[in-house]
């Protein structure tokens, strides 16, 4: 006789469906690589301009790997292509988005309050079993679920750019995300070809926490006179063996971005404090609205 009742579920309901709210840089990326492995997968955004922005980064990225996959097999090529779009679907409604889902993956704008109201909305109108991740940067896990009636549910599904190309998914636990909600996130990012990797819910999880201070530091090092920008940057990628310099990375990531990171890690008073300390350098830029290789400037012009 078994009294052992088991919270686990079977893995009879693997996670087949998946809305990606967001069709930016992180959103696009991570929508691509959820229906090159074969999920059905919903791109969401608020305005129809935005998803065509989306559209045309999957488009470049996907007509990229075909061409290295398939070489000159051109009939090979335009088959992936097809089958990858035939796993997308596009909305700009957000309830719609969220209807039939089993995991909702947010990378909206970096901002508090507006994806707590996402999830907000979201928590009323998913099935209850629909799992939310956060692909967040910065922000606590904690935070944004607690919103929500599905903590149990919910926990950061962190990706990296570019998504097509960075093997690793940060998976962040918060104090009352399941292990079944766990281990339906390892599934999924195993399914997507990726390593998962876990981290308890602290600020910038690992790769952040580690990579954000090296990069403000460089941009210190710049600040003080003692080399410059361009031979930091030969420095670390001849040096260290980093495929692109401290530089060429921060406007990679965008400046705004890492602004933000630094601000709320300050803010939050949790990391000491010299290496959060504001950066003119950084702060100027970004006033300027020269946010890296997006805006077509940052330390570098594009
Ligand atoms: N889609 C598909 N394939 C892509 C791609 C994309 N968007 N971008 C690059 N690639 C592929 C290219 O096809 C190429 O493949 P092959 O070598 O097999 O031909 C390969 O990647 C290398 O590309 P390139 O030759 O064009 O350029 P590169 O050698 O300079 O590599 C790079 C580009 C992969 C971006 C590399 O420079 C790199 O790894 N940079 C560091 C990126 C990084 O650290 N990302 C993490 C940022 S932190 C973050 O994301 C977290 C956060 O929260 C802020
Ligand atoms: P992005 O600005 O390129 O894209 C954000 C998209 O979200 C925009 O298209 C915007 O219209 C859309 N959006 C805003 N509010 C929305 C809503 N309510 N519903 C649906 N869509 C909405 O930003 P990004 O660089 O793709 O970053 C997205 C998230 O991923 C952020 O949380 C960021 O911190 C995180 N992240 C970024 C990087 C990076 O290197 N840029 C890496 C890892 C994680």
């Amino acid at each position: 006789l078994n009294n052992n009742f088991s919270t686990t579920t079977p893995n009879n309901n693997s996670i087949q469906n998946i809305t990606v709210y967001g069709s930016g840089l992180m959103g696009a990326g991570i929508v691509q690589v959820a229906a090159q492995n074969g999920f059905k997968v919903t791109m969401v955004d608020i305005e129809q301009a935005f998803i065509e922005k989306g559209k045309k980064i999957i488009d470049a990225s996907l007509s990229r790997i075909a061409k290295k996959q398939f070489k000159d097999d051109e009939n090979s090529q335009k088959s992936f292509i097809e089958t990858t779009w035939s796993n997308i679907k596009t909305e700009t409604n957000s309830e719609k988005g969220a209807e039939n889902t089993d995991l909702i993956i947010e990378a909206i704008v970096e901002n508090l309050e507006t994806k707590q109201n996402l999830f907000k909305k979201l928590d009323k109108i998913s099935k209850p079993n629909t799992i939310f991740a956060s692909n967040t940067s910065s922000l606590p896990i904690s935070e944004i679920s607690k919103i929500t009636e599905r903590q149990d549910k919910f926990a950061g599904l962190h990706f990296f750019n570019p998504v097509p190309q960075m093997k690793l998914v940060e998976i962040i636990k918060n104090d009352q995300t399941s292990e079944d909600t766990y281990q339906k996130l390892v599934d999924v990012t195993k399914r997507m070809k990726k390593t998962p990797v876990t981290c308890k819910d602290t600020p910038g999880f690992i790769v952040n926490r580690l990579l954000v201070p090296y990069l403000m530091e460089a941009v210190r090092l710049a600040e003080r006179g003692e080399a410059t920008t361009e031979d930091i940057d030969t420095a670390m990628k001849l040096g260290a063996g980093m495929p692109m310099g401290p530089f060429e990375l921060s406007d990679f990531v965008g400046l705004d971005t890492l602004k933000s990171i630094v601000d709320g890690w300050r803010k939050d008073g949790k990391i000491d404090a010299g290496l959060v300390a504001p950066i003119k350098k950084l702060d100027d830029l970004v006033k300027e609205g020269k946010l890296g290789r997006k805006s077509g400037a940052g330390f570098y012009t594009y």
